[in-house]
């Protein structure tokens, strides 16, 4: 039986207490990361345990934190994204609402390694009471002296601060995140330089996902090689997956990578509601679909990017063989047109047509001359988007039309929907 890591404290009542947390174990790492890491040493464990983040790219997290210059003029910054706007992810969410300590403790660790003296929580502005319990768990802290002036009587200091989100999906875009924190209008910027180099008021700056963080104290206090031996190799670790959709039995749950989509469905998700599987969203809504007949993909990092999707925010959505795939995808390149940030033409221009076609055709007044301007379109959005938000959308679209293009010419051929 696989042993839950961040879930662990979660049906406990109080679980977002600091007495609950404590009672768990909680702070404990602190306490021995300031007895036996230097900040050096600190990164060197994580980029051992090969922690890679898991706010959608996976992007090894040592690695990352190696990259911020030491003794820059301005100091570094340390930034939790907690936007959480992908349709179908729901995971950062309930740490914050139901084990804020776990994420807080991580975030105090993390500005130690790139020594930080300050940090931001950049919370999606819809998520009232994990703002609430991660405003409660900050002042806790505090009063524990976990957190602000001289920590545990050492002499690292952390003030951490709550910025709300405004309820746009693209403040979870690092640099569109930093720019809202400034105050300005969220839109990406080019990178290079990376955060990590130049990032909120040009000071070097790190930026983790909530769930990135919540594996940092099990780090320290288990170790990177035991961290290491959960999953595979390149994909190590405990993870929670958001299930969602035409599914018996949606949910959180936590499990290793590398089991397969058909065994996370069947064994944690109770199977999809008819019985049979019709296509599976492995990584939230930017992620590539698979028709039934690739669910033995592993949900891991490397495996579902070799068999052309990815991991993305782990939002693992079900589409059994009631749905209209057409519907679905016309509903998904919906959002994205409306969440287009307007600051590129490909992605701006594109998605709108793209929705428009796609609405045309899901209402069964497309044509064939409709399905080839949406072969030529996509790629061309992919190719050309200043950001992953132009990228995932049009990818989402060429993963439908791949797998699942009788059903376009059905509409087309039929007149109608011939699902309703
Ligand atoms: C359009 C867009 C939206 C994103 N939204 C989120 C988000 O809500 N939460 C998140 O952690 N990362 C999000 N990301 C990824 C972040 O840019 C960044 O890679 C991540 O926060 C880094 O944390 P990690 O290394 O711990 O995964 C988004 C990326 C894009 C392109
Ligand atoms: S790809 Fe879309 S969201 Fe990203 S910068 Fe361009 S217009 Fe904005």
């Amino acid at each position: 039986m696989f042993e839950k890591i961040i879930l662990k404290n979660m049906d406990h009542p109080q679980s977002h207490t600091l007495e609950a947390y404590v009672e768990s174990g909680g702070y404990k790492a602190l306490a021995t990361m300031l007895q036996k890491y230097s900040p050096d040493e600190l990164i060197e464990q994580v980029k051992q345990a090969n922690l890679r983040g898991r706010g959608g790219a996976g992007f090894p997290t040592g690695l990352k934190w190696s990259f911020v210059p030491k003794n820059a003029e301005n100091p570094p910054y340390l930034c939790c994204n907690a936007d959480e706007g992908e349709p179908g992810t729901f995971k950062d969410r309930a740490i914050m609402e139901k084990d804020p300590h776990m994420m807080v403790e991580g975030m105090i660790i993390a500005a130690y390694a790139i020594g930080a003296r300050t940090a931001y929580i950049y919370i999606r502005g819809e998520y009232e009471l994990c703002i609430e319990r991660v405003e409660k768990a900050l002042e806790e802290a505090q009063a524990k002296h976990f957190l602000g002036k001289n920590i545990l009587g050492s002499d690292f200091s952390l003030d951490v601060y709550i910025h709300r989100g405004a309820g746009a999906y693209i403040c979870g875009e690092e640099t569109a995140l930093l720019e809202s924190i400034e105050g300005r209008r969220a839109q990406p910027k080019l990178k290079p330089p990376f955060p990590a180099i130049k990032g909120l008021y040009d000071s070097p700056t790190v930026i983790n996902n909530v769930e990135t963080f919540a594996c940092l104290p099990h780090i320290i206090e288990r170790g990177a090689n035991w961290f290491r031996d959960i999953g595979p190799e390149g994909s190590p670790g405990p993870k929670l997956f958001c299930l969602s959709g035409q599914v018996n039995k949606p949910g959180l749950y936590e499990a290793p990578m590398g089991i397969t989509m058909r065994e996370f469905i069947e064994d944690f998700g109770g199977g999809a509601c008819s019985g049979k599987i019709k296509a599976v969203i492995p990584g939230g809504v930017s992620a590539p679909m698979f028709p039934e007949s690739e669910l033995d993909t592993k949900l891991d990092f490397e495996s579902l990017a070799a068999a052309g999707s990815m991991l993305g925010s782990a939002g693992v959505i079900v589409l059994d063989d009631s749905a209209c795939v057409v519907e679905v995808i016309t509903r998904i390149t919906e959002f994205f047109n409306h969440e287009s940030c307007g600051k590129c033409t490909p992605c701006r221009e594109g998605l709108d047509w793209c929705a428009k076609i796609l609405r045309r055709l899901e209402e069964g007044e497309g044509t064939h001359e409709d399905l080839e301007h949406l072969d030529t379109l996509c790629p061309t959005i992919f190719g050309n988007s200043f950001c992953a938000l132009g990228v995932g959308a049009s990818w989402a679209v060429q993963s439908a039309l791949k797998h699942f293009r009788p059903e376009f010419v059905q509409h087309i051929e039929q007149g109608k929907c011939p699902f309703h």
